[in-house]
This record gives C-alpha cells, structure tokens and sequence, in this order.
C-alpha cells in the first residue's frame, strides 16, 4: 500500500529509533516530518502544536517517556490525530492507559510492549482468561543505546530503586532477587533471568483476565545492559511466548534481528492501521487490543518469522 500525502510526525527523529522510523516510513510512500527538543521541547504547547500543524498521526520516539509521553498526547489531540509511542517506561505506559485520551494512542508500540502482547493475544486466541502468560527473551546480546539506559534511570528512580513485577492482578513493587532458570527455547535451552520486567507487563493486562504476567531475559543480553554501546552489530532475538490455564499451554514464539530495528516496521505498521480505519480502539489501548494481533504478526512477517 502506498500513501503518498500522509505526513507523518517522529518527535526524537535524531536517535536510533526514530531514524529506522523514518526509513519505515519512506520505505512505506510516508512522508516523515522529523523533529525533536530542538524545535519543540515537550514543555512547549504552541511549539508541539506547530510541529504537529500538516501531521496526519505523530509517532514518538522520545524518551524519557515520562517527560515527553503525556504532553504529546496532549498536542496530538488538540491536533486530533492518532498518537503512537516506543515507551519501555512501565510507570509512563501506566500514565498514558490512566489518563486516557479522545484519539487513537497506542503506548510501547515497539519490540518490548508490544510485540509480546501481540504474540500473547494471537496465542490466546479463543481463550477469554487464562492463569499466567510468561514471555521470554532470548536475545544473542544488547547493546543498549543511551536512550534505552535513560529510560532504565528514570524508571528505577520513579520506583525508588524497587523491582516491579505484575501478580495477583496488580503491579507489584519489591526488593527480591530476579530468580535465575534456563528456559527451552525452540532453538534450545538458554539460561535466563526471571520476573525481568518489561513494559508487557502493562500492555499485556491492559486488556487481557490474566493475573500473573511474567517475562524473562537471557543473561548474556541482561548482562550487556549496563553501558552505552556502538550497535556494531545487531542482537538476534527469538521471543517465546506461553499462556497457561489450568494444565494447557499456549505457545507462539518469532524470531529475527535487532530489536531497535524492528520497533520501526511495528510503530509505523500500527500508524497505516490508524490511518485506512482499522483499529479497534478510540482511545488508549495497547497493540493487541488495538489491532487484529494475528493479522498485524502476519502482516510483519518479513521481520518475524514464526518459529516452530
Ligand atoms: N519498547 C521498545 O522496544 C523500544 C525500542 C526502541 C526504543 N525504545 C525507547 O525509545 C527511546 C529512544 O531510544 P533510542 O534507542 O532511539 O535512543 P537514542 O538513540 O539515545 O535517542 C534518544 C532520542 O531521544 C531524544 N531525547 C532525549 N531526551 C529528550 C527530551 N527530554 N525531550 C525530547 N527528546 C529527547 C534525543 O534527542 P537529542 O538528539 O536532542 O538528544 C534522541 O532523539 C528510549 O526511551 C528507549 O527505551 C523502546
């Protein structure tokens, strides 16, 4: 599909995201409006009312979410255009579904938040509840950009240094240790760490009866997340998904190559849907509540390919 004539905002357009978002969107016939802090910092109404003025939907790609997330919505709105985001802040993903919103927005449309939540929706499929669902992350390495050890910062902070994890129904803050296990990929075996939060664990109970979200990381890549690195070369992944009700499981898992890469052909996939009308939602939802998740997975499957 080719949609020459749409303007589409990228707030945070000079990072390693929203630079793939671009090259999504050129790629697709978009037109990409790129702008960032310089022209408009997320403070500044009339400057975000400006950037936004020829947009047909913005997508932001500004972290830290919790600074930029919410007043964008704002100028999306008075804008009247759907708003879509790569946030991996849980405590700002949580912000956005509470304050809600009177367009299309959809919160950690990215690799981490949104695609799990596809994968676990599509995994459900005729199931209206199940137990537990577990998303595990076999990623060959990270390196992180500065922007994703930004994130990391804020979100510790906001949380006073405590661990989150979703049980019980509830986002559950606490001082434990992250258990260690080795979880079967379809691949083969990987050593992860567990109850390793990620924004899934908002996105996923957002719209699912499924009161104990987990997810879990491979040690190798939750061991490379702790400096700023030159992307020299771009992590694989393999995402796992189960649900589990009562002794059935559910399992759907993709695989592919560098997570920054991918959130592009996510956000920008979701922006086409909220542009030819079809979404679910007006308001804020996530992917899999958004969006028909088991056609938006095969509308992507260059870059996710189902593994057995
Ligand atoms: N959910 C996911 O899977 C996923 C995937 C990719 C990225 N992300 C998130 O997206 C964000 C960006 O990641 P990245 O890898 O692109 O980082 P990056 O390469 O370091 O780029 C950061 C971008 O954010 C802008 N920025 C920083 N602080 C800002 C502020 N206060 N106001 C406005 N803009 C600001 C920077 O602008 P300047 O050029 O002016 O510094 C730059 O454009 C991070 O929060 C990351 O966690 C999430």
């Amino acid at each position: 599909m080719v949609h020459m004539g749409y303007q589409i905002a990228v707030y945070g357009a000079s990072g390693t995201t929203g630079r793939f978002v671009l090259a999504e969107l050129e790629k697709r016939g978009f037109s990409g409006l790129p702008f960032g802090r310089a022209q408009a910092t997320a403070d500044d109404p009339a400057a975000l009312d400006r950037a936004l003025a020829a947009a047909a939907a913005v997508i932001n790609t500004a972290g830290p979410f919790a600074v930029t997330a919410l007043p964008l919505i704002a100028a999306a709105e008075r804008a009247g255009i759907p708003y879509v985001d790569v946030a991996a802040e849980i405590e700002a993903n949580a912000d956005t579904f509470a304050r809600g919103a009177s367009i299309p927005v959809v919160p950690a449309m990215a690799f981490f938040g949104g695609l799990a939540d596809l994968l676990v929706t599509a995994a459900m499929d005729d199931w209206t509840s199940a137990d537990s669902a577990h998303i595990a992350y076999g990623l060959s390495g990270w390196q992180p950009t500065a922007g994703t050890l930004t994130a990391g910062t804020v979100s510790r902070e906001r949380r006073g240094g405590q661990r989150v994890r979703f049980r019980d129904g509830a986002l559950q803050y606490h001082s434990d240790a992250l258990p260690s296990s080795e979880w079967e990929f379809p691949s083969g075996p990987r050593e992860v760490i567990g109850e390793f939060s990620m924004a899934d664990i908002v996105t996923i109970p957002s719209h699912l009866q499924i009161p104990s979200v987990t997810s879990y990381m491979s040690a190798t890549a939750a061991q490379g997340l702790s400096e700023a690195a030159e992307r020299a070369e771009p992590e694989t992944f393999e995402v796992d998904v189960r649900v589990r009700r009562g002794s059935e499981e559910r399992r759907l898992t993709v695989t592919g190559r560098d997570i920054y890469a991918v959130s592009a052909p996510l956000a920008v996939e979701a922006v086409e849907r909220l542009l030819t009308s079809r979404f679910n939602v007006t308001g804020v939802a996530s992917a899999g509540a958004m969006f028909d998740a088991r056609d938006f997975l095969g509308a992507l499957a260059e870059h996710l390919k189902t593994a057995a």
